[in-house]
């Protein structure tokens, strides 16, 4: 029998979105002929029914090389506490009546929502309130539970391994130490995966407060060893022994999620205080979370889309599409989204890392 399905993408993009896209649109029209709408811009598409559009074939075509999302996407505005600006003032409105109302308007029988952590708990909320959500895990943080990988996590790790190549040979040729800030807001995985791939000799993560002293120790003692430089990657969320992340901007009524950045200039003043040697600093910031997908992401992106939509047809709602080991299968939203999946401080790839001689803080 035809469906009509919904399809957002949600959160902080990252490359893999369109192969989702593509393999959902793809898989709903050939195996099952199905009508597709996309949703723009998150859950904000779903405030505005101008906003959503019908995805054919000829919609998806060309896009699976290509990062970001046709669809759009936003990290701020959850429809369930939407600030809006009432006499000067911002204040939190409940749109989730209106969303359920749109979707039932549109015709909707049950909506993919690609997301990381923060989007598949307003999916959960919404199939609280009745809305038949399928939810595929997105982030290149790669910190979502239940789920071996998030597609966009390779791809952000392949930029972010690349950059420690790059930094290697500069580094070496004017015996300078160089930090490289990667993303990773609450857990370490970009930066301790690229640091152990791109040989960095400190690796700082938000799981391990570290010690300035430590780290300067360990960079002296290479350079009396004869290595004149050395490559420290820092996750954006990690923080010393007793102080605390580096903001750029405070959460404020806008928006509860503060914006990170700036541990690699602050790692790079309190070393320059120990050490003789020149040091530098690289952001890589939202590198990471464009360009095309590598071909992990793209299959993982495209399998992942198939899944969802024959999560539909099977009528598995309020779960979530995951890989476990290399099959996809499904789990509750509600255990992936419990907590964040962090990195074990005493696990194997720490000590992995550790038994390479890199350092991670302690
Ligand atoms: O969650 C993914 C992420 O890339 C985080 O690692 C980072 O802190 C955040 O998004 C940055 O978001 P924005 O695009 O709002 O600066």
């Amino acid at each position: 029998m035809s469906k009509k399905i919904g399809i957002l993408t949600g959160g902080g993009d990252c490359p893999g979105l369109n192969a989702v896209i593509r393999g959902v649109v793809k898989s709903a029209i050939i195996r099952h002929g199905w009508q597709v709408i996309g949703i723009e811009d998150g859950f904000d598409g779903l405030l505005d029914l101008n906003k959503c559009r019908p995805l054919g074939l000829e919609s998806v075509r060309g896009i699976l090389p290509r990062g970001g999302t046709i669809l759009g996407t936003t990290n701020r505005g959850n429809p369930f506490d939407y600030p809006v600006e009432q006499n000067g003032k911002v204040v939190h409105v409940d749109y989730s009546d209106k969303v359920v109302e749109n979707v039932r308007q549109l015709g909707i029988e049950a909506l993919i929502a690609v997301g990381g952590e923060g989007s598949l708990k307003i999916a959960l909320e919404l199939s609280r309130k009745g809305v038949q959500v399928v939810g595929v895990p997105k982030t290149i943080d790669n910190d979502l539970r239940e789920t071996d990988f998030t597609f966009g996590y390779n791809t952000a790790l392949e930029t972010a391994t690349d950059a420690l190549d790059k930094l290697h040979t500069t580094a070496e040729s004017h015996h300078r130490v160089m930090i490289l800030e990667v993303m990773g807001r609450y857990a370490g995985w970009i930066a301790l995966e690229s640091g152990i791939a791109g040989g960095a000799d400190v690796i700082l993560i938000p799981e391990i407060p570290f010690d300035f002293e430590k780290v300067c120790a360990s960079v002296m003692e290479r350079s009396a060893r004869g290595s004149h430089f050395s490559i420290i990657v820092a996750a954006e969320g990690a923080f010393p022994k007793g102080g605390g992340r580096v903001v750029i901007k405070t959460a404020d009524e806008r928006s509860t999620i503060e914006r990170l950045g700036g541990i690699g200039q602050y790692v790079a003043q309190q070393i320059g205080q120990c050490l003789e040697m020149d040091v530098r600093v690289t952001v890589l910031g939202h590198l990471q979370r464009g360009g095309s997908p590598t071909t992990f992401d793209r299959a993982l992106g495209s399998r992942f889309g198939t899944k969802a939509v024959q999560m539909v047809a099977d009528g598995e709602f309020g779960r979530m599409a995951c890989l476990r080991s290399r099959s996809i299968l499904s789990v509750p939203i509600e255990d992936a989204t419990r907590d964040l999946k962090l990195v074990d401080p005493d696990g194997e790839i720490v000590r992995a890392a550790e038994d390479l001689g890199i350092m991670l803080g302690r």
